[in-house]
């Protein structure tokens, strides 16, 4: 039984202030979570409540701690933590907005998340086994998907492309993604210093992006897989996150890095010519969130050969991946728990992109912290996919990490591998 609800400002990875939530209950039993926050975000995703105002760039939490504190607290007190519908269905019921904006999201997830690491800790289980039983999904460890290099929002837009990712579904464990990615990770940066272009990292850990065109980013990772001594396509392929609604609008596209504009239906042609040209096994928001019709064709000439991902496209809200599944855009959608704003409304979206076969994504914020409830949730779920940065910097490795320690009680060949991608380009 849920006693107490409070909230604290903490910060994260940017610098930027955040909200942590502890939950306690009767036993004694506590529970907490920390909100993460996004920098390329969706126009349709739960709004963060922020102060405004000169102090720490108008980014304090004062008023979503105040939400936490007052109604929150007041509407949770005395509720069953194993109830975590009807724990998220009360914080849903004091808001009333779709987009949370009455209490903030970022008031929501944290409690939502808190309540769920106290029920974890409350039936004595580890997290991921709590969500499994909560869910009924075959726990399994996700195949990563990883940045090398950062650019688009996380970078000052000095490339246009968000990130430049590798998966490694030929891998035997994850333990061995991890060692694959660090040969990878450091032979891009090697490749990097020997053309004087080494520049530090971008907000996720990944290389800085100090690229003459975004073509280039995708040549030199390809570089990177070979010297790190694998084949390209092989056992490590290529993901992009294209965030398209960082640079198109209204059917328009602009690559500033390359003073380009094109159409969607040039977009679309570009986007494939990569496809052709390089290994690549998944793409994210290929087009702009307002951009339905592109997303679709581009969905009906690829979708039988990579992973579309909706992020922005999509921001883990389950009506919207029913939508999109009618209209056959995306195949597959990320989780970022934090769009939704409860960990419920996360659940359904997991569930409806499950139930016609489509690929889920868990993914972490640019903005985070040392808070590792996303390892445990795409473990819990099975079959998944996790996304969280880059491979360097602690809000990252965190969750790699996390991953592996539940790896030592799941054992090695809980590794899902290239599963979740054989519906598509690995089958
Ligand atoms: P964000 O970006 O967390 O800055 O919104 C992550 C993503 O686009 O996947
Ligand atoms: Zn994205």
């Amino acid at each position: 039984v849920i006693k107490n609800v409070s909230g604290r400002r903490v910060w994260d990875s940017r610098g930027h202030p955040t909200v942590e939530v502890d939950v306690t209950l009767e036993n004694g039993v506590m529970g907490r979570a920390i909100a993460p926050a996004g920098a390329s975000r969706g126009t349709r995703e739960a709004i963060d409540l922020r102060d405004g105002g000169p102090s720490v760039q108008g980014k304090n939490v004062r008023r979503a701690l105040e939400s936490v504190n007052g109604p929150i607290a007041a509407a949770l007190k005395g509720l069953d933590v194993q109830d975590q519908g009807g724990a998220d269905a009360a914080i849903l019921a004091l808001d009333g907005s779709p987009l949370k904006d009455k209490l903030g999201g970022n008031a929501t997830v944290a409690t939502s998340l808190a309540i769920m690491h106290a029920a974890a800790a409350d039936a004595g289980k580890p997290l991921w086994r709590h969500i499994s039983d909560m869910t009924g999904y075959a726990p399994s460890l996700p195949l990563p998907e990883i940045q090398i290099f950062g650019g688009g929002a996380h970078a000052g837009q000095r490339v246009d492309i968000q990130d430049f990712m590798i998966m490694v579904p030929g891998a035997s464990s994850f333990d061995e993604v991890m060692e694959i990615t660090n040969e990878v990770y450091f032979a891009a940066g090697d490749i990097m210093k020997a053309k004087g272009k080494l520049a530090g990292v971008a907000d996720e850990g990944g290389w800085w992006p100090m690229f003459d065109s975004n073509e280039e980013a995708l040549e030199t990772l390809v570089q990177a897989i070979e010297k790190a001594g694998e084949t390209p396509g092989d056992r490590v392929v290529i993901s992009l996150d294209i965030a398209a609604s960082e640079f198109g609008k209204d059917g328009r596209y602009r690559l500033a890095l390359e003073d380009r504009d094109m159409d969607s239906g040039e977009m679309i042609d570009m986007l494939g010519g990569w496809l052709d040209s390089y290994p690549i096994a998944s793409i994210e928001d290929p087009l702009s969130e307002d951009d339905v019709a592109g997303t679709v064709e581009f969905t009906r000439r690829f979708g039988d050969r990579v992973q579309i991902i909706g992020d922005d496209y999509l921001v883990t809200n389950a009506d919207l991946v029913r939508d999109a599944q009618a209209q056959g855009a995306c195949n597959a959608v990320l989780i970022k728990v934090n769009q939704a704003g409860t960990v419920s409304e996360s659940l359904e979206t997991f569930r409806a992109a499950r139930a016609k076969g489509w690929g889920a994504i868990v993914s972490a914020r640019s903005g985070e912290t040392e808070d590792v409830s996303i390892s445990h949730l795409a473990t819990g779920l099975g079959g998944g996919q996790l996304k969280v940065g880059s491979f360097t910097r602690s809000e990252r490795m965190v969750k790699w990490n996390e991953c592996l320690r539940i790896q030592d009680t799941l054992g090695v060949r809980s590794f899902v591998g290239g599963a979740p991608l054989a519906a598509t380009w690995w089958g």
